[in-house]
């Protein structure tokens, strides 16, 4: 519907850069790298620029959205106070994905924060993306880069196929090296509450802060989340999903069982023939040490897309395929999804967040 030409800039030259910071500050989009996922970039400082954010992503309004900037000094202008929290987070963290919210300025629009008080901000681990920043010389505005409720893009294929038409701009410095979002703290005076888990964990935030706390939201799911974006049904693939968590040999037993019972219910009801016919893909995200323990009787049926992250003790490695993967089964058509989880542990909890919601809570404990 829209006439808008979605152009691809791949290894941009210093003058391209110039020019996509300049169509950033004139109110275009533009879908820019980061070391999390990619983002959809817009002025942050003009409501209107925002408001096409929104419309692209189907997003509800509500939603606040994060600011991107090149370095810590250039918060300043946008919030009441550098405050001393503040600024050991962002010594300690900067570049990189922990997005703080502080009390925000006047010259923060309230369309950046759906009129929250505070303004979340973020300063991305990445050569590029920094380059553009500092280009658009203003903050950048940029939620993932996706329709609301689809899975985060973390390659440019993936926000193309979503923003194809919609956007200007897509800067493609290939695949996201983290994968999950950033990790999203409210600052207080010598203490932080994380509302949203992400790279940056709780561990880690202890090094500096002497409190740090998870909002009650993310532990109980009984209070209303104070990141308004934790209480949509977010990255979803297209089929019903199911995530295993224990030891590697009885999530293999739980997988093969469910395999076996979904393959008997279809059979109770139906004729041989119309399995072949109706029967689709059930798609396998597992770990290498999984997909032996299965055997070849399932890895190596056309029946089943397999997709091994790599050892179940890398929990980076699936952080990193996570979203990749629920988009590679949406491609394939699979009817049902079979995942591997990890424990809530280091930056195994931004990524049990994630899986909790892909999979509609559909969580076993084997
Ligand atoms: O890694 C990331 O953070 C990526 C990349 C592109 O930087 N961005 C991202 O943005 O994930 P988005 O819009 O998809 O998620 C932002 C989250 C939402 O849950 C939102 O509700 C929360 O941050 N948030 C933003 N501003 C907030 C505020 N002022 N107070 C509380 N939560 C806020
Ligand atoms: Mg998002």
């Amino acid at each position: 519907k829209s006439d808008i030409i979605t152009q691809v800039v791949q290894e941009p030259s210093r003058g391209m850069l110039i020019q996509l910071g300049a169509a950033i500050r004139n109110g275009k989009l533009v879908a820019i790298p980061t070391e999390t996922v990619y983002g959809l970039g817009a002025n942050g400082l003009d409501p209107e620029a925002m408001d096409r954010i929104y419309a692209a992503k189907g997003r509800p309004s509500d939603n606040p959205l994060i600011l991107h900037v090149p370095d810590a000094e250039s918060i300043k202008p946008l919030v009441l106070e550098v405050t001393k929290t503040a600024q050991k987070l962002m010594d300690a963290f900067w570049p990189g994905p922990l997005t703080i919210t502080l009390p925000k300025s006047d010259l923060v629009p309230d369309r950046a924060t759906g009129g929250l008080p505070r303004v979340a901000l973020r300063c991305p681990d990445h050569a590029i993306c920094h380059e553009l920043l500092v280009a658009v010389g203003v903050p950048v505005a940029a939620p993932s880069a996706n329709i609301s409720g689809r899975p985060s893009p973390t390659t440019a294929e993936d926000v193309y196929h979503d923003m194809n038409g919609r956007i200007e701009y897509i800067l493609d410095d290939g695949p996201c090296t983290i994968g999950v979002e950033s990790t999203v703290v409210e600052v207080h005076d010598d203490a932080v509450t994380i509302l949203r888990p992400g790279g940056i964990t709780k561990e880690m935030l202890e090094t500096v802060v002497a409190h740090v706390d998870y909002d009650p939201n993310l532990v109980t799911g009984k209070t209303v989340p104070k990141a308004p974006g934790m209480k949509y049904k977010h990255y979803a693939p297209d089929s019903p999903m199911i995530t295993f968590v224990g030891d590697d040999r009885n999530v293999a037993e739980a997988i093969k069982q469910s395999l076996i019972e979904s393959d008997t219910s279809l059979l109770d009801t139906q004729t041989k023939h119309s399995i072949r016919t109706v029967q689709s893909k059930i798609g396998l995200l597992l770990s290498q040490e999984v997909f032996e323990l299965l055997g070849s009787d399932i890895t190596d049926d056309k029946q089943y897309y397999c997709i091994v992250y790599g050892s179940s003790l890398d929990y980076v490695a699936l952080a990193h395929s996570f979203y990749k993967s629920l988009l590679l089964f949406n491609e394939a058509g699979v009817t049902r999804i079979l995942a591997q989880g990890v424990l809530s542990e280091g930056i195994g909890v931004a990524i049990m967040n994630r899986m909790e919601k892909a999979s509609n809570k559909h969580v076993i404990y084997v």
